[in-house]
């Protein structure tokens, strides 16, 4: 029987426990989200993250291993998100995980939050093969990468300031819209009229993969304060919002496969739930017989699944370890943990 990995997620504003096995995949998973709590301040609250994940991340422990009906002496191996995040919500998960780990005297790895986002289309039926381009879109981060395999990770572009999910955020805040922005924005646009106004597309031209969106809030920002407050207003710029900011991901995402040759998009994090720009690449990429990839919706935001699967993965190389002194990182490039090719 392979190893059973339990997954252990609390980064952000989300608290997610997984169970992974080799042959049998997902044995189960539970996910608090925290978005209630923080809505009413527009935001994370930091303190208040670490706090609620204190409270709910031994009750949703228990739930997995009930769901799996695994008890805790069955596990193999712990994984949790060592960073990049919230230095006292990563605090909770990683504590737990290092203690859990060395009560049961099993190893023990951390996980790169975004290599967890990476690599969770993997987790889905049909699963893309190595190589393949993978575009990131988290609330924090927006870059292309080639991967060749498991920590082997070449940057191609990035963001060089706000990512696309706080474009979405951002955005949505200007039009009055609750935290989480991009969801709520995606609703509004949805009875919105494409074309009634213009926004620009940064770095569309740029000849390279590099993106930019702190121009376009400035621009939504002026938009807002000319336009009036109508309902179909207020939709219409949610619409050429959210075209704006597809284009150019979808735009960026076939320049990189073009560059490097590879037919296989994957798209990883949370804006990769936007149902347009799925349609978008799908269509964009199909026309030119490549193939996209995304996780299951339920793990294209943050959660437990991808960073049990990810240290299943790493576990597997012989990376972890029984040395439960640990640290965390809230701030951790990715390219950090990349494997010279
Ligand atoms: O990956 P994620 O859950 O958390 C980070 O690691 O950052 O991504 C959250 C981001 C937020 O900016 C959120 O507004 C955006 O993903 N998002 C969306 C949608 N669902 C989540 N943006 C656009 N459309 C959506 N349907
Ligand atoms: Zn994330």
């Amino acid at each position: 029987m392979s190893l059973i990995t339990l997954g252990i997620e609390s980064s952000c504003d989300e608290t997610g426990i997984a169970l992974y096995q080799m042959e049998r995949g997902l044995l189960a998973h539970a996910l608090h989200t925290q978005v209630a709590m923080h809505s009413e301040y527009g935001g994370v609250v930091p303190e208040l993250a670490s706090r609620d994940h204190v409270r709910r991340i031994i009750p949703l422990l228990r739930q997995v291993m009930h769901d799996a009906d695994v008890p805790l002496a069955k596990i193999d191996a712990i994984a949790y998100t060592q960073g990049p995040g919230l230095g006292g919500a990563l605090l909770v998960g990683a504590s737990v995980a290092n203690a859990l780990a060395y009560a049961l005297d099993i190893p023990v790895i951390g996980i790169h939050h975004l290599e967890g986002h990476l690599l969770s289309p993997l987790l889905s039926d049909p699963a893309p093969e190595f190589p393949f381009v993978a575009l990131l879109v988290s609330g924090g981060h927006t870059q292309l990468m080639r991967v060749d395999g498991v920590g082997q990770y070449t940057l191609l572009g990035e963001t060089l300031d706000d990512a696309a999910g706080e474009a979405f955020d951002k955005s949505a805040k200007l039009l009055g819209l609750d935290y989480p922005g991009g969801p709520a924005l995606a609703k509004l646009a949805a009875s919105g009229c494409p074309g009634q106004y213009k926004l620009p597309r940064p770095m569309l031209h740029s000849g390279n993969l590099d993106f930019s969106f702190s121009g376009l809030k400035t621009a939504v920002w002026t938009l807002v304060k000319q336009s009036d407050n109508h309902e179909q207003t207020r939709a219409d710029i949610a619409c050429t919002v959210q075209e704006a900011i597809i284009d150019v991901l979808a735009h960026k995402a076939r320049a990189a496969l073009a560059q490097t040759g590879l037919n296989r998009l994957v798209v990883a994090g949370g804006v990769g739930a936007n149902q347009l720009l799925r349609n978008r690449l799908n269509e964009d990429i199909g026309k030119r017989g490549g193939a996209v990839f995304y996780p299951d919706l339920e793990f294209c935001t943050d959660n437990g699944a991808m960073i049990a699967f990810a240290g299943a993965l790493r576990l597997a190389q012989q990376q972890g370890n029984k040395d439960y002194r640990f640290n965390i990182k809230p701030r951790w490039n990715l390219t950090e943990i990349t494997k010279k090719l």
